[in-house]
C-alpha cells in the first residue's frame, strides 16, 4: 500500500513533541512490513535541513488567496530516515526557524495543505490512503474533496488522527478566501460555532479518525474543547489506536544520547551512572530519589502544578528526594520554577529550554518521572521512562490510564493518582518515596516495566487494518 503522511512535524527534521515522535516513527515501521509510507511536512529551517541532500521532485504554482506564489517539493536522497521524508517549500511563509507562533500560522499552514493536495493532483498514480495528523494538516480532507480544482483526489480515502484536540486551528470566515475555490454548499463541512474549525472539519471530511489511545476517544465525547457533540455524532468512524515507541531511538542499550548505556541486566549500575552525571550537572544529592519532570509547561500537563508539589513535598514529606524539571511553556510558570532555584539545598533545579539530549539523560537517570496530566491523549514520557526503568507517576487519564498499572494492583509497576491537584501529586511523591526504600519492590517494579512491550508493532498492524478496510 502507498501511504501518504501529513504532518508539521517529523523526528529529527522538527520536533516540538509527541507528534513529532509518531509521525518519525510510524512510517518507518510500515516501511519495514513492506508498504510505501511517505511523509510530507513544511521545509523549515533547521540543522536537518543543512544537514541532508535533497532532490527537487515537483514545482508548482499555487495561490492562497489572491496571494500567488511557487513551491517546490524536495525529497531527502538517500532514505536515511526509513521512509520517504518530502518537504515543501514556500518561499518566505514556511522556511523560518520555528515550527510554531508566528502571527500569519493560519496562511503558512493552510499554504502547505494547499501545496500538498496540489502536489497531489500532479501524481500519476495516487496513494491508497493520506493519513493527516491534527489540525495542521486538518483542511486536507476538504480541500480533496469539495475544491473544484481538486475533486479528481475525491476517491482517495483520507484518516484523521487526533494527536490532541486541545488545539483545533479556529479561522475567521473572512480567512476562508485563503482556501481553494470550494462547493458553497458545503460550507457545513468547514465550520464549528460560527466559525472555520480545521480540527471539526477533518472529523466530518475524513474517511476514518482516529485518537491516540482508547481511554482518550471516550473522554473526547465529555470533554474536548467544544467538539464533544461532534464526538458523539461521528463516533462510529472513530477509534483509538494506541501510539508506540520508536524502540531505535529510545533505547537504553543502544542510546545515542548517553553515556552510559545499560540493559535489564545492568539496570542497577547503568541508571547509578547516568544519575550521577545529572547530579553532578544539576548540583543534586545523589544519595535521595531523583524525580524528573519533562515537557511542554502548560496546563494540559498540569505544569503549574509543580513549584506547589515541589514546596509542599519538602516540606510535609521532608527534604528526601531530588526534583529536576526540563521544560518550557508559559512564561508564569517558567518564572515560578526558575524563581525556585534559592531554595535548593541541593535537592532542585531545572532547565528551562528544549533540550532532546537532556531528555535522554533524564529519562536514563532519574528513579521516577511525574506526569500529573489534566489531558493526556497518549503521552510518550511515561513509556520512554518506563522502558528506562524510571517509575512514572501519572494522573489516571487517557493514554497514562491504558499504559501505567499502579504498583497496589497485581503486577503493577507505576504509581496511578485521580487528581490534578498538588495533595494528590504530593501523596503520590510519598508513596514513590517509600518504595524507593524498599530495595526489593523497587528494583522488581523496575524490571516489570522494563520487560513491557511499547514497540509499533501491534499498532502499525492496526492503522493497516484500518487502511485496508477502506479500499
Ligand atoms: P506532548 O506531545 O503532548 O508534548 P508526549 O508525551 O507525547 O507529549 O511527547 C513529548 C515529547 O517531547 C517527548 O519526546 C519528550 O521527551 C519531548 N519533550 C518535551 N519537552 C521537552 C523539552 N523541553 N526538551 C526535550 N524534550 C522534550
Ligand atoms: C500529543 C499529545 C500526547 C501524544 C502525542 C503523540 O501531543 O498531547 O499525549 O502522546 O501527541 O501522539
Amino acid at each position: 500500500m502507498e501511504i501518504l503522511h501529513v504532518s508539521a512535524e517529523c523526528y529529527p527534521v522538527a520536533k516540538a513533541g509527541g507528534l513529532g515522535d509518531v509521525v518519525g516513527a510510524l512510517p518507518k515501521y510500515q516501511q519495514d512490513v513492506g508498504h510505501q509510507a511517505k511523509v510530507v511536512m513544511p521545509m523549515y529551517r533547521t540543522k536537518f535541513l543543512m544537514n541532508n541532500e535533497w532532490d527537487v521532485v515537483h514545482k508548482g504554482y499555487t495561490n492562497i488567496g489572491d496571494y500567488f506564489f511557487d513551491y517546490t517539493i524536495i525529497k531527502e536522497k538517500t532514505n536515511v530516515l526509513g521512509f520517504g521524508l518530502y518537504l515543501v517549500d514556500v518561499n518566505g511563509l514556511l522556511d523560518r526557524d520555528k515550527i510554531y507562533g508566528y502571527d500569519d500560522d493560519v496562511q503558512r499552514f493552510t499554504a502547505f495543505q494547499v501545496c500538498v493536495v496540489d502536489w497531489i493532483a500532479s501524481w500519476q498514480f495516487k496513494p491508497d490512503v493520506v493519513h493527516v495528523h491534527d489540525y495542521h494538516a486538518g483542511l486536507i480532507p476538504f480541500m480533496m474533496q469539495h475544491c473544484y480544482r481538486y475533486n479528481q483526489l475525491a476517491s482517495i480515502p483520507t484518516v484523521l488522527t487526533i494527536h490532541n484536540a486541545q488545539y483545533q486551528g479556529w479561522m475567521t470566515w473572512e480567512q476562508s478566501v485563503l482556501l481553494p475555490p470550494y462547493d458553497e454548499w458545503k460550507r457545513g463541512m468547514l465550520e464549528w460555532g460560527t466559525s472555520i474549525n480545521p480540527l471539526a472539519s477533518a472529523i466530518k471530511c475524513a474517511t476514518k479518525v482516529t485518537t491516540v489511545s482508547n481511554s482518550y476517544l471516550e473522554e473526547l465525547k465529555f470533554m474536548s474543547n467544544g467538539l464533544e457533540a461532534l464526538f458523539e455524532y461521528e463516533k462510529g468512524k472513530c477509534s483509538g489506536i494506541l501510539n508506540g515507541i520508536d524502540t531505535d531511538v529510545w533505547n537504553p542499550e543502544s542510546d545515542k544520547y548517553i553515556k552510559h548505556d545499560y540493559s535489564l541486566a545492568t539496570v542497577e549500575e547503568g541508571k547509578a551512572k547516568n544519575k550521577a552525571q545529572l547530579c553532578e550537572t544539576f548540583g543534586l544529592d545523589m544519595n535521595k530519589p531523583l524525580f524528573v519532570f519533562i515537557g511542554r509547561l502548560v496546563g494540559e500537563k498540569a505544569a503549574d502544578l509543580l513549584p506547589g508539589v515541589i514546596g509542599d513535598s519538602f516540606y510535609y514529606i521532608g527534604r528526601r528526594m531530588n526534583f529536576l524539571i526540563l521544560g518550557s511553556g508559559e512564561p508564569d510558570v517558567e518564572a515560578k520554577l526558575n524563581g525556585m532555584t534559592p531554595i535548593s539545598q541541593g535537592d532542585y533545579s531545572c532547565y528551562i529550554g528544549y533540550n532532546e539530549g537532556l531528555s535522554h539523560l533524564m529519562y536514563a537517570g532519574a528513579d521516577f518521572l511525574l506526569m500529573p496530566s489534566r489531558v493526556e491523549p497518549c503521552g510518550l514520557n511515561q513509556m520512554y521512562s518506563m522502558r528506562y526503568g524510571t517509575v512514572p507517576l501519572v494522573r489516571n487519564t487517557g493514554g497514562l490510564k491504558d499504559t501505567v498499572k499502579d504498583i497496589l494492583l497485581p503486577n503493577g509497576y507505576g504509581l496511578v493518582f485521580d487528581n490534578a491537584s498538588v495533595g494528590d501529586v504530593c501523596n503520590a511523591v510519598w508513596r514513590a518515596c517509600e518504595l524507593y526504600s524498599n530495595k526489593e519492590k523497587f528494583s522488581a517494579a523496575r524490571e516489570r516495566m522494563m520487560q513491557l512491550d511499547f514497540s509499533w508493532e501491534s499498532s502499525v498492524q492496526q492503522y493497516l487494518a484500518l487502511y485496508q478496510s477502506l479500499r
